[in-house]
């Protein structure tokens, strides 16, 4: 009868001690998924993504009334022949023949096409700054 019931003492002993090293483990591994830092951390490469990148002014040049108004090759919807081809706009030395192309005169023009050109021919789209800084971005891959 002792040996039995030192045996189930050892047992005892060896599931109490064996449940405790396995529960540290479950209980670790919530707070990864608590810990809102990585969330941050993510949202913070978002910003240059959402302003600068050519990818979201494609998407804002298709979805804008651009695209209603300019040719692009290579976008299907863009098909507009009001305003002129803008396949190779990067290439372009002038813009609208009156400012050099450069990356700010650019973004001048799109945000008020009238203060660079006066009467000129494309309204005013009423762009935010982050949209133009896509635009634009978006624009400069078009050689
Ligand atoms: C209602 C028609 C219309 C819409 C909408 C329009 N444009 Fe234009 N766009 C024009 C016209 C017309 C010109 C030429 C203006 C001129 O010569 O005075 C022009 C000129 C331009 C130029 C200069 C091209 C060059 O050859 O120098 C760029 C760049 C441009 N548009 C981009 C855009 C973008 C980006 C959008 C959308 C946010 C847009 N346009 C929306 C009509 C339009």
């Amino acid at each position: 009868m002792k040996k039995v019931s030192l045996l189930l003492f050892i047992l005892v002993g060896v599931l109490v001690v064996a449940s405790s090293c396995t529960q540290p483990q479950p209980s670790e591994a919530p707070p990864p998924q608590e810990k809102p830092p990585p969330a941050v951390a993510a949202e913070t490469p978002k910003e240059p993504q959402m302003t600068g990148d050519a990818e979201g002014g494609k998407a804002l040049f298709i979805s804008k009334a651009c695209v209603g108004c300019h040719t692009v090759q290579g976008i299907p919807e863009a098909q507009g022949k009001v305003g002129p081809e803008l396949t190779h706009q990067a290439s372009n030395s002038m813009i609208v023949d009156v400012l050099p192309n450069t990356e700010e005169n650019l973004k001048k023009y799109l945000k008020d096409p009238a203060v660079v050109k006066p009467g000129a021919l494309m309204p005013n789209q009423y762009l935010t700054d982050s949209e133009i800084q896509a635009l634009v971005a978006f624009l400069q891959t078009l050689k």
